[in-house]
């Protein structure tokens, strides 16, 4: 696999910089809903999982564990509405980010190769068709590539980063139709799938792209990719998976297995019992939820735009002023000691809007509500 880093963009967080600074130097401190990191505790749950497999001397399995490919399948069947996830087709992550940045090079694809993301997405999809060296295709309408022979892989991301907008089955379905026409590979980017606010999907999560209503219970060509970063307050493990068709899962094992790409044994251990453990998952949506509808309000009061974000991590938020760009809505917010991130990171079609990450604390997100209120 080659890795074409020179054709990588500029990293786009460091523009930001300036207003973080402006947004510290408010009075009463700065309330950061830039980044989506999570700032509630890693349940103790999980955390005692963690020591108690703190002494493993031997290296750990690149494929996983048999407990936690297990775990991840019955936990599909639990809270995906996907019975039928075959343990072998389930590999661990180092966190999602890497594999999403990985997948095409991994599946070996490269100049000539198209790969499909959503057209306002998170940048790796873009980011790991380049270190391929194959071409990236903003494109969220099937229509734009679904009679192209050169797509070799279709990226869906529900509910989206950063827009919150979720695919429903039959939009899920028609990616699946027109990707095995074309012989691509779907993968599916589901990491916020249990964050649902709005009906239907409240309570439940969103579609999975391995439900059978979707893919009628077939798993060729298919890949569900999942963090636990945000679900069980454990982005610092950096644990998460990718499952689905067992024929790709062991092409990508292959390529891992020589180059090291190995989730640590303990981490393993703390997933499963994450991954088994529903309530703190549940106690933690319930804290987004609140959160979410302080600042949805708090916004919609001071004049902006809520807009999409019926699930997932993040409000999508438009300027108070007609088609006001997204950098003078930060600037707006960072004079009031809010940082948010501009659209503009998301796709040259988000320049309106901004987006407001739902992990900070009640207290600090209770301090935005109150200047917000003031402003
Ligand atoms: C859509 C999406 N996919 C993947 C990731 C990566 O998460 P992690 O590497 O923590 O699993 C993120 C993180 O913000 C994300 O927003």
């Amino acid at each position: 696999m080659g890795l074409h880093g020179g054709a990588l963009p500029d990293f786009p967080w460091d523009s930001l910089k300036p207003y973080a600074e402006q947004a510290r130097s408010h009075p009463d401190g700065l309330v950061d809903l830039s980044v989506g990191t999570p700032v509630d505790p890693t349940p103790d749950v999980v955390r005692s999982a963690l020591a108690a497999a703190g002494n493993w001397p031997g290296y750990p399995t690149t494929h996983g564990t048999p407990e936690l490919r297990q775990a991840v399948a019955q936990w599909f069947a639990r809270r995906r509405g996907v019975p039928d996830v075959d343990p072998a087709g389930v590999l661990p992550t180092v966190g999602s980010k890497e594999l999403v940045a990985l997948l095409p090079a991994l599946l070996g694809l490269g100049p000539g190769d198209v790969v499909v993301h959503p057209e306002v997405a998170y940048p790796t999809y873009d980011v790991g068709a380049r270190l391929a060296g194959a071409t990236p295709l903003p494109a969220d309408d099937v229509a734009v590539w679904g009679a192209r022979d050169d797509v070799r892989l279709v990226w869906v991301n529900s509910p989206s980063n950063p827009t919150g907008r979720v695919l429903d089955v039959p939009a899920l379905r028609a990616v699946v139709d027109a990707a095995r026409r074309l012989g691509a590979v779907v993968a599916s980017d589901e990491c916020y799938a249990l964050l649902a606010w709005d009906a239907p999907w409240s309570g439940s999560g969103t579609p999975s792209l391995l439900d059978p209503a979707v893919c009628g219970g077939r798993h060729e060509g298919l890949l569900v990719v999942h963090s636990l970063s945000k679900q069980s307050n454990l982005a610092g493990y950096r644990g998460a998976f990718v499952a689905g068709d067992p024929g790709l899962v062991s092409r990508l094992l292959e390529v891992r297995k020589h180059a090291g790409m190995i989730v640590p044994g303990p981490v393993q251990a703390a997933m499963v019992a994450a991954l088994t453990d529903d309530e703190h998952v549940d106690v933690q949506v319930a804290r987004y939820r609140r959160r979410r509808e302080v600042l949805r309000q708090a916004f919609t009061g001071a004049g902006l735009h809520v807009e999409d974000s019926p699930a997932g991590l993040y409000l999508w938020v438009r300027g108070a002023g007609p088609g006001q760009d997204c950098w003078a809505t930060v600037a707006d917010l960072a004079g009031l000691g809010v940082l948010v991130a501009p659209g503009a990171f998301y796709g040259p079609s988000a320049a309106r809007h901004v987006r407001v990450a739902l992990t900070a604390s009640d207290e600090s997100v209770a301090r935005a509500a109150a200047r917000l209120q003031a402003a």
